[in-house]
This record gives C-alpha cells, sequence and structure tokens, in this order.
C-alpha cells in the first residue's frame, strides 16, 4: 500500500487573466488530497461517496486516461481530501496530482514534477476543459510562485517571501464551477476583446508588482495589490454583492487587502492579508463565516 498527497491551492493574484497569457501568483496550501493504491487485479479507481453523477463520471474518465498513459498498472487507488469541493481551493488539481502521483508510483516510473504535471494536466483537462494549469502546477509543485502560459510554452518562477506571511482563507460556500464561470467570460471576451484584454493587461502588471512586494517584504503594498485585483474581478463580472460585503468587513476589520480567490462567482473562497490574521478570522467568526490561516513563505 502506498499514498501519494496533492496540496490544494490558492491563487493570490491573476486568476482569469492568466487563461489569456498573462502571469499569476499562487502558493500551494498545506491541506489537499491523499490517494491510496492498494495492489488488485486491475486498474481501478474507488470514487468517493456522494460525489455528483457528473463529477463522478469526469473522475472516471480523468483518471482513465491518466491510467493508460502510465501502462494501467494493477493497483485500486481511493481518496481522501480534506479540501472542500467547488471553493476556489484546486480541490480538482489535489485530486490530479495525488493520482498521478500514485499511478507513476504504481508503474514504477519517476514521480518527478515534469512527469506529474504533464499527467495531471490531462486530468484538470477533463475537469475544466482549457484550464492554464496555474492550479496543478502549483500543487505540483508546492511553492508560491509566479505562473504564466503563452500557447503551450509555461513559464514558472519560485517567488521567495523576505517576510512569511499569513493570509485568512474565508469561505463562503459552493459556487458555479470553474468551467461553466471561465466560458461565460470567455463570451463577454470574445465579444469585447479590447476592454477585456485591458483589465487582463492591468491584472498581469498587478501580479508583477504583487511579487516585487513579496519579495521585498512590503506586505501593505500586497494588500493593495489584492484591493486593486478585487475591483479587476468585479470588472469582469466575477464577483457579486455577497463576495464585495465580506470584502467590505474583511477591509473593515483591518486588512489591507481582500479578495476572491479563484473562479469566482457567487461564493468560494475569499483571500485576506493584514497586520493581525488572527484577529481577522475571529472578525470572520463573529459573522458566522469559517475561516483558517494559511502561512505563506514557510
Ligand atoms: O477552479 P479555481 O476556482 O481554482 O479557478 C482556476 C483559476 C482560473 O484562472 C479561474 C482558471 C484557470 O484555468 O486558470
Amino acid at each position: 500500500m502506498s499514498s501519494s498527497f496533492g496540496p490544494g491551492k490558492v491563487i493570490l493574484l491573476g486568476e482569469h487573466g492568466v487563461v489569456y497569457g498573462h502571469p499569476a501568483l499562487a502558493a500551494p496550501l498545506t491541506v489537499g488530497v491523499t490517494a491510496t493504491a492498494r495492489p488488485a487485479d486491475g486498474c481501478r479507481l474507488v470514487v468517493p461517496q456522494g460525489l455528483p453523477p457528473v463529477q463522478a463520471a469526469q473522475l472516471e474518465e480523468a483518471f482513465g486516461r491518466a491510467a493508460l498513459q502510465v501502462g494501467a498498472p494493477s493497483v485500486e487507488v481511493s481518496l481522501k481530501s480534506a479540501l472542500p469541493v467547488s471553493m476556489g481551493l484546486g480541490s480538482s488539481a489535489a485530486v490530479a496530482v495525488a493520482l498521478s502521483r500514485a499511478l507513476l508510483t504504481a508503474s514504477d516510473q519517476p514521480a518527478s514534477v515534469a512527469a506529474v504535471c504533464k499527467l495531471a494536466f490531462g486530468m484538470e483537462q477533463v475537469f475544466h476543459g482549457k484550464p492554464s494549469g496555474v492550479d496543478h502546477t502549483t500543487s505540483a509543485r508546492g511553492e508560491l510562485l509566479r505562473f504564466r502560459r503563452a500557447g503551450t510554452r509555461v513559464q514558472v518562477r519560485a517567488v521567495k517571501a523576505k517576510v512569511p506571511f499569513g493570509l485568512v482563507v474565508v469561505l463562503l460556500g459552493q459556487r458555479p464551477p470553474t468551467k461553466a464561470t471561465v466560458a461565460a467570460l470567455r463570451e463577454r471576451q470574445a465579444r469585447w476583446p479590447t476592454r477585456y484584454e485591458r483589465l487582463f493587461a492591468a491584472m498581469g502588471k498587478g501580479v508583477d508588482e504583487g511579487v516585487a512586494a513579496i519579495e521585498s517584504g512590503d506586505l501593505e503594498a500586497l494588500g493593495d495589490v489584492m484591493n486593486v485585483n478585487q475591483g479587476l474581478l468585479g470588472a469582469l463580472g466575477l464577483s457579486s454583492a455577497r463576495i464585495d460585503g465580506v470584502v467590505g468587513l474583511l477591509r473593515g476589520a483591518g486588512a489591507w487587502g481582500a479578495k476572491l480567490t479563484g473562479a469566482g462567482g457567487d461564493g468560494g473562497a475569499l483571500l485576506a492579508l493584514g497586520p493581525k490574521p488572527e484577529a481577522l478570522r475571529r472578525a470572520m467568526k463573529r459573522q458566522g463565516l469559517q475561516s483558517f490561516v494559511t502561512r505563506i513563505g514557510t
């Protein structure tokens, strides 16, 4: 029996812009998905109970494809997740990375970052259509990184935080699937490409300003970039009154910056950065909202 892990992730800056060739900044979470492989008479996946039929079918298809690519080793793989699904915390990418590691190991192939990324990307394409790849790359590498995809070319750079910091992750609840939100934005972008490109480009510039702020330890500047990023996500039609309300509460409670993270829509997860992460978490608790603090750069 062997266990393989795939961490979840948060996108600090640049979600959606990253689909259009601009950079994003993302970090792994400590929580994620564990895949356990046991010897069996064929190659199969135990689909987690309670998964809606559409997601269960996608998971089986993704697993089947990846299994074929590594020669369908004789193992039965089961999954255990500590990540909420459909929240923007990269649960599908964590599943893809954990399964890829499990399948590569079971077929006696090196589970290198490159091999895991290749296999996991195929699975993410089943889940999301045409993902940028930022989610599974962050999960596979397990480090804070600047990610950019230009066509088929991927640029990844590890970002080193001068000062480690805590980010508060607030859980609002389930939101529409990433695939649907990305497709709806694609329609607006295709109708009005010049206007939308201006917003994506501004977001991409913010990512590099955010990277510089992290590398120089200027967390207030990072918070400010997060606020601007949230404004741009709102302009792209990806926020909601509920998200904006909680963003306002977080800023009122002392956050330097607060924004949605991931695909957006009404729900999902928010990120907040401030001098006292625990105080922000308590402020959320008083509002009846679940949150946790994740450490970046440690
Ligand atoms: O599925 P989520 O919420 O982690 O969002 C993925 C990030 C997007 O930029 C919205 C999509 C992508 O492919 O990068």
